[in-house]
């Protein structure tokens, strides 16, 4: 991870807003200093069922967000979980035919596993369901009661299970007595019940909200929540004795603790509140980041926990806006859910963060759609920045040698990009700062574009040919000094496509901790670095063959397609053994390629028209990516002849061509020496 200490960028821009801590360290008779911390939590999730992209955002953005604070010099712990007790998880696994604690374990799982495939870099992943959590609970819970703030007393009203809460007589008339979230009858319940005086802080908290403006975001949110604790703070159930599975109240155990009390404590007792260290070093938190419904639970209840409990509240709370399809909120009621793992194994890791990071302006709400996020891939990371990368790596191999020349000096349209770019991380920097993610990846994106209309301008394959060689070294210098800085700041944004980036720059196989440094430094890529072009790195995604409805393929197999086939039936990785028999039942022989063509309206697909000696056949193969249709002709290759037709693109495709595939690479198999067409392999 990028920690670097003695940046330009980071730890200088820290100094400047006094956020350094010294600490008593001494080293070698001097002092050193300690990173700041950031201390960034999601909403602990409800493992009710399997998590959707909706819940994939909020984690996505947390990761990036710490990503991008850990190269920029910071400490970072990132805490996520699940929020496993409650009446609602109790009825879940009843349903389920399991016990509670089996349920939840089971969709815990799920949830880890998404978290993998996300490649999240939580620090910590708390359940309610384990003993750290629920001892200090259940010590909370009697530090506020012998303080006096939870009190016992009689309750009576209307109750939703599904949102774990009371609704007044007025609410239960105003909306004909049903639950407006989740469509069902309210309940009446009566119960003997520990209260938490929210009444008698309130005021407390409008004026803490009023002196940290910061606390509550985005601003719409805070204002919401101002006039919600001015209509008055009625005082807050908080333990149940209706059901079992929560954490008992020690001295009354025939009481639960409400959830939502249980489930926000999971920011401190993760940390080992009251005295673990990490809790003394990263408490208060910087940001809780949560969808806007549950804002209020974190901007009221949680705070004023805090409060009896005489901790410091955290620095914000920010509710961002929710995806929404076209059929409406995604829930799981629904039935209309997306999942995230599909999308990541159909478009890729970097393609579906990048559009949960950038489609929808962070703090709003914004409409998901595969169509959207296949435009996004195509526009932003296809076009403008596969583009920009692969046709400067094309005008470097065919101009110099693939080499990086020495610049000349700079003139003003170099210098109005050297100075864009110089001026990036620090823009960035200040958007991260306030949770302008969209915005951050837009800047970063506007550079992107701004380097494209440079190229298209200074049009280096035209100083090439008029042997302006000075100039087009000029040129070409700046593109892979602004490349080199993009590759830095996307590393947060497209955490697997900036170090191919940086590769195809020639610049080493991964990006040092140290290049972050160097994000304000200009002259960094040395002449001589020879650069290395490889496969596009946002290959475009054909968007009716993405959406039709086609058989979606996980992208491992669709990016190299050897045969139509191989594209629709993702392969087995496990060898299994097979008899010679077997084997012997694959007709393979030796073909001889006669025409090659791309198949109209697909990137991937070539038509290829071989002989195979006792006929001529036609074959679709996905190897437009590794292969130019003429560099094709003439070759000797290796066909399985008797593999059954498939129609692909109106083309009657018989038989399958051998190819060997590692990584990003793909070679066809062909013959040692001249053998004619049709010869039996075996
Ligand atoms: O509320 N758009 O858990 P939960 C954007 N356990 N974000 C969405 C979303 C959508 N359509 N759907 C879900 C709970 N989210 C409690 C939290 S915290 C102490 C306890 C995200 O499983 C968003 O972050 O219902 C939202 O707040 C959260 O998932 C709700 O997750
Ligand atoms: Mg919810």
């Amino acid at each position: 991870m990028g920690a670097n200490k003695g940046g330009t960028t980071g730890p200088s821009s820290l100094m400047d807003v006094g956020l350094f801590v010294l600490t008593g360290d001494i080293e070698d008779g001097g002092v050193s200093m300690a990173k700041p911390t950031f201390y960034i939590t999601t909403p602990i999730y409800y493992p009710s069922d399997r998590l959707h992209i909706g819940h994939a955002y909020t984690t996505v953005a947390t990761d990036t967000l710490c990503r991008w604070k850990r190269l920029d010099g910071y400490d970072v712990f990132f805490l996520t979980g699940t929020d496993e007790h409650g009446q609602k998880m109790q009825r879940r696994a009843e349903k389920a035919g399991k016990s509670p604690q089996e349920f939840v374990d089971s969709i815990v799982v799920t949830i880890r596993d998404l978290w993998d495939v996300l490649k999240i870099q939580y620090d910590d992943f708390i359940r309610t369901t384990e003993d750290r959590h629920v001892a200090r609970v259940k010590q909370i819970f009697e530090k506020i009661y012998k303080k006096g703030d939870i009190y016992k007393a009689e309750y009576e009203g209307w109750y939703c299970a599904d949102c774990e809460a009371y609704f007044t007589e007025t609410q239960h008339k105003d909306l004909d007595g049903r639950c407006p979230d989740h469509d069902r009858p309210l309940e009446r319940l009566r119960e003997e019940s520990y209260f938490f005086k929210l009444s008698k802080y309130s005021q407390r908290l409008l004026e803490h909200i009023d002196k940290n403006p910061d606390f509550i975001q985005p601003e719409s949110r805070r204002n919401e929540m101002v006039s919600f604790i001015k209509s008055g703070l009625d005082d807050l159930c908080v333990s149940r004795t209706t059901f079992s599975w929560g954490v008992p109240v020690d001295f009354d155990p025939k009481h639960v603790v409400y959830v939502w009390f249980d489930a926000l404590t999971n920011y401190i007792t993760a940390l080992g509140y009251p005295d673990g260290d990490l809790y003394k070093k990263y408490w208060p938190a910087d940001v809780h980041l949560m969808g806007k419904e549950i804002v209020r639970f974190h901007s009221i209840i949680w705070p004023i926990i805090l409060m009896a409990l005489d901790e410091p509240l955290p620095k914000k709370v920010y509710g961002h806006g929710w995806l929404i399809l076209e059929s409406g909120k995604m829930s799981k009621t629904k039935g209309n859910v997306v999942d995230p793992v599909h999308l990541v194994a159909k478009y890729g890791l970097d393609a579906v963060r990048y559009f949960l990071l950038r489609e929808i302006p962070f703090g709003s709400d914004g409409v998901y759609s595969e169509e959207a996020l296949v435009a996004r891939i195509n526009a932003d990371l296809a076009n403008d920045l596969g583009n920009l990368l692969n046709r400067t790596l094309t005008v470097f191999e065919r101009s110099s040698g693939g080499l990086v020349p020495a610049p000349g000096r700079l003139g003003t349209q170099d210098e109005a990009l050297k100075r864009q770019a110089l001026a990036l991380a620090g823009e960035v920097r200040g958007l991260v700062d306030r949770l302008e993610i969209s915005n951050a990846v837009a800047a970063t994106f506007k550079v992107v574009s701004a380097a494209n209309k440079y190229i298209d301008e200074q049009a280096p394959w035209s100083l090439a040919k008029q042997g302006k060689t000075e100039r087009l070294g000029t040129v070409l210098y700046v593109l892979a000094e602004v490349l080199r800085i993009l590759a830095t700041i996307l590393q947060p944004f497209l955490i697997e496509g900036a170090g191919k980036m940086w590769s195809q720059l020639g610049l080493g196989d991964s990006i040092p901790g140290s290049a972050w440094a160097d994000l304000d430094r200009w002259g960094v890529v040395r002449p001589g670095t020879q650069v290395k072009k490889g496969r596009p790195l946002f290959p475009r995604i054909d968007t009716k063959e993405a959406l039709d409805g086609t058989p979606q393929a996980p992208a491992k197999v669709a990016a190299t397609p050897v045969s139509p086939v191989a594209e629709e039936a993702p392969q087995v990785e496990e060898p299994t053994d097979i008899s010679i028999e077997a084997f012997q039942q694959v007709d393979l022989r030796t073909a001889k390629i006669v025409a090659a063509e791309q198949v109209k309206g697909t990137q991937k697909l070539l038509r290829l028209v071989v002989d195979i000696g006792s006929e001529q056949r036609e074959i679709v193969s996905g190897i437009a990516d590794y292969y130019t249709p003429e560099s094709l002709v003439g070759k000797t290759i290796i066909v399985i002849v008797n593999l059954k037709p498939a129609k692909i693109r109106g083309v009657e495709s018989r038989g399958m061509l051998l190819a060997a595939t590692r990584d990003e690479r793909l070679v066809l198999l062909t013959s040692d020496n001249d053998i004619p067409p049709g010869s039996k392999i075996s």
